[in-house]
């Protein structure tokens, strides 16, 4: 594939309308050509006028069309593992952000009918594509930091919708999840062991749904070196994330904490303004990660991540919720 990629999106949601965005100009060699959303959405979207591009009843008739070469899966999480199956089965190079499914089987099943599709395929980890996190992983790759012992990342966001929570798997399928990519991403290693604690001290109706809003998941690596991933949805100061990794040598940091390069000096004291979301802070990496999938797609390059990243995520997403439930370690094979 090496002329302009047509692009479908399943979901405008918070990251749906964002990824359009991208798609129809910033991200080069791609064309976003229609998209299809829940009925309710479609109704809010056509009466709005905000629609970013034609929208197609269903899933079904996006994929019928043959301008439609990719598709982005940016549906709540429950629904990937149906979405994912159907794209690649109507031959669509598939962008799906992460979670690959909401359980570990099905996440197993996706995978197993991607890859008999043989359709491209690669799993919105954009952290990779920051570049913080990308110099951060060169650095350790060269040998910067000598041997890595010990990492520590940090991921505290504002709350979602309870309603969005409901679906997404809980914490650590929906929000740490990126730091346990991070872990595997920066130090070139696998976790090989999980414990977790959690707590509710933002959102009492979480326990509803058995879910926390803070959550401490200590890993343990193939190569013997430790780890922490902190993650809440408490960020009373913005969005605040950040990863360190020890080695035997020194220690790389990566935080981007301003959102200017600007200090407020007043009133006996020093104030910087920070990101507020997520689109704002990896901005850029959401961008790069687009890129990189339809540069891949028109070199007829394999994207990366990929599938094994996609699958390893989910395996350490689940075994930290079930360590936290059952008040043990979990081995990961
Ligand atoms: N990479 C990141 O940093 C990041 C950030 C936020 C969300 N996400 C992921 O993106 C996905 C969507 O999250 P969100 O926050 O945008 O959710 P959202 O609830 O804001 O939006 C979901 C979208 O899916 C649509 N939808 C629902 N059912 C559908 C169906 N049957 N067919 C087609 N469309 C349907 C809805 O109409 C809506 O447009 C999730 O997997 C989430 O984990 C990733």
């Amino acid at each position: 594939m090496t002329a302009e990629v047509g692009f479908g999106i399943i979901g405008l949601g918070r990251m749906g309308a964002f990824h359009a965005s991208l798609l129809r100009g910033p991200v080069k060699g791609a064309r976003l050509v229609a998209a299809t959303v829940d009925p309710g959405h479609r109704q809010l979207l056509l009466g709005s006028g905000q629609a970013p591009c034609p929208l197609v009843d269903d899933v079904d008739a996006l994929f019928a069309m043959p301008t439609v070469d990719a598709v982005v899966v940016v549906s709540p999480a429950s629904l990937h593992h149906d979405h994912i199956p159907r794209a690649a089965a109507a031959g669509k190079a598939i962008f799906a952000e992460k979670p690959l499914a909401d359980s570990v089987e099905r996440a197993h099943a996706v995978a197993d009918d991607v890859r008999r599709s043989g359709v491209p395929f690669q799993i919105g980890f954009q952290r990779r594509f920051d570049r913080g996190y990308a110099r951060a992983r060169e650095l350790i790759a060269e040998g910067a930091i000598g041997k890595v012992e010990m990492i520590r990342a940090l991921t505290c966001d504002r709350m979602p919708p309870v309603e969005f929570l409901r679906t997404s798997g809980g914490l650590f399928w929906d929000l740490a999840i990126h730091d346990f990519d991070a872990a595997r991403f920066l130090t070139g290693e696998e976790v090989s062991a999980v414990f977790a604690v959690g707590s509710i001290a933002v959102e009492p109706q979480l326990t509803e749904f058995d879910d926390i809003d803070h959550g401490i998941v200590t890993l343990r690596f193939a190569n013997g070196a430790l780890g922490v991933a902190q993650s809440s949805w408490r960020a009373p100061a913005g969005y605040d994330i950040r990863a360190e990794v020890h080695g035997s040598l020194g220690k790389v940091v990566t935080e981007v904490d301003e959102k200017y390069p600007t200090h407020l000096y007043r009133d006996g004291g020093v104030s910087q303004e920070r990101h507020d979301q997520f689109v704002e802070r990896f901005a850029d990496a959401y961008r790069a990660e687009l890129q990189a999938f339809v540069d891949a797609l028109r070199a007829d390059r394999d994207p990366s991540p990929n599938l094994d990243d996609a699958l390893r995520a989910v395996e350490i997403a689940d075994a930290a919720t079930r360590s936290r439930r059952e008040g043990r370690w979990i081995e990961l094979a």
